[in-house]
């Protein structure tokens, strides 16, 4: 499967169109959606593909920022950069922004003006910047940003937040077009930490299970695969159920076969399958290892991380006392059994080194990816820690 052959999904992306734009009496949309589904699952092409020709066509502005594109930018930046990047693409924007920030001169004497004055400490804020955006184009501004979670890893990721708060409370009053702010990430627990608490900067913002991709998907998927012998939509799509609705792994399955000239077209299909649940178990084989290589204290703050999920409270006492009971489950003699907030703390940080385990600015933590959630689940080792 070539990547850029893809299947779309016009009706799921036109839903949430409507979703985002418009506000129902009531609603929480105009604090911001947000878009949660596993790894590898298709949330940034759908965002790209699908969802911004949709919010488009719905006659809005869509600007993009992805936070995991280049990781040696602060994501504070790369979500200015989205706002300069739409102002630079037309002068009646940067003529409307530099009118408003004072610089009357900009149509005069071909004195320029530079979009490096956009951003948070800087000459023009953000308000400023979508105000004049939306003054001047009066459509309604969406702005995508995909792996949102990174955001609150920085402080000025966290300033940003805070300035496109603002800058929605400006824009989403009666003067202006609007702007909806539209996050997706990998991980609900990581996305849950930007609209929780009422410090953060979108308290309240719906979280939406975004979709995976569905039986349609694996029907296309078969019938454009072009494999010596044709494909079975049922049992593919069991096997992508299997893999965690990963549509690479059924790509990779694919073209392992193209290039196998000795396989007989009859045994496709079975060798199809054993290729696909081959990848999914490397894949958990790998983790596995990583966990099982845990010392006693990481491997109960894991699991205990794991059965709490968005309560998690690490140093608590109730949190501490699951700790030594976790230990205990594993075996390990109750007399030896100490829990200090100490070695709790280090145990955080070789999870964070081991990728086991993820950091908000703050010190909230959360388990890095879902699938080590569900794998200690699966190996019985979450029960009774909850
Ligand atoms: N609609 C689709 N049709 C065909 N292939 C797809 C489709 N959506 C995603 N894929 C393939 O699946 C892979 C993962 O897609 P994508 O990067 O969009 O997922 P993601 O959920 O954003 O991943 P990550 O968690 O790494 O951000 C890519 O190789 C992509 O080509
Ligand atoms: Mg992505």
């Amino acid at each position: 499967m070539p990547t850029e052959i893809l299947y779309h999904r016009p009706a799921l992306a036109q839903r949430l169109a409507k979703l985002i734009m418009q506000v129902a009496v009531g609603s929480a949309a105009s604090s911001g959606v947000f878009l949660a589904a596993p790894r590898r699952t298709g949330k940034s092409t759908f965002a790209r593909e699908d969802l911004r020709p949709a919010l488009e066509a719905a006659g809005a502005i869509v600007l993009y920022a992805d936070l995991w594109k280049d990781l040696t930018k602060d994501p504070g930046v790369v979500i200015v950069d989205a706002v300069r990047e739409t102002i630079g693409r037309n002068q009646g924007y940067i003529t409307r922004l530099a009118k408003a920030s004072g610089m009357d001169k900009v149509t005069v004497g071909g004195l320029s003006f530079s979009l490096d004055k956009i951003g948070m400490g800087k000459d023009i804020d953000l308000t400023t910047a979508l105000t004049a955006l939306s003054d001047e184009s009066r459509q309604m501004i969406v702005l995508m940003i995909d792996e949102a979670q990174h955001a609150i890893t920085t402080d000025e990721g966290v300033a940003a937040l805070f300035a496109l708060k603002a800058a929605r409370d400006e824009l989403n009053s009666s003067k202006h077009h609007g702007l909806r702010v539209v996050c997706t990430g990998s991980n609900r627990d990581k996305l849950a930490m930007l609209r929780n608490s009422k410090d953060q900067a979108f308290f309240g913002a719906a979280m939406v299970p975004f979709p995976t991709l569905d039986r349609d998907f694996v029907e296309w998927f078969c019938t454009h695969v072009d494999l010596p012998q044709p494909l079975d939509p049922a049992n593919v799509f069991v096997l992508f159920q299997e893999s965690g609705y990963r549509p690479e792994l059924l790509g990779a399955a694919a073209d392992e076969i193209r290039f196998d000239l000795m396989l007989a077209p009859e045994n496709v299909p079975e060798r199809f399958a054993e290729l696909v649940r081959a990848q999914a178990e490397e894949l958990n084989a790998n983790l596995k290892k990583v966990i099982h290589s845990l010392t006693p204290i990481q491997s109960a703050v894991i699991r205990v991380m794991s059965a709490k999920g968005e309560d998690y409270a690490p140093f608590e006492a109730p949190t501490m006392e699951l700790y030594a009971k976790a230990m205990q489950r594993a075996g390990i003699d109750p007399a030896e059994i100490r829990v200090e907030v100490p070695g709790v703390q280090q145990a955080l940080i070789a999870l964070q080194e081991k990728k086991l385990v993820w950091k908000a600015s703050r010190g909230v933590y959360a388990v890095d990816e879902n699938v080590i959630v569900d794998l200690l689940r699966g190996d019985g080792l979450l029960e009774g820690l909850y």
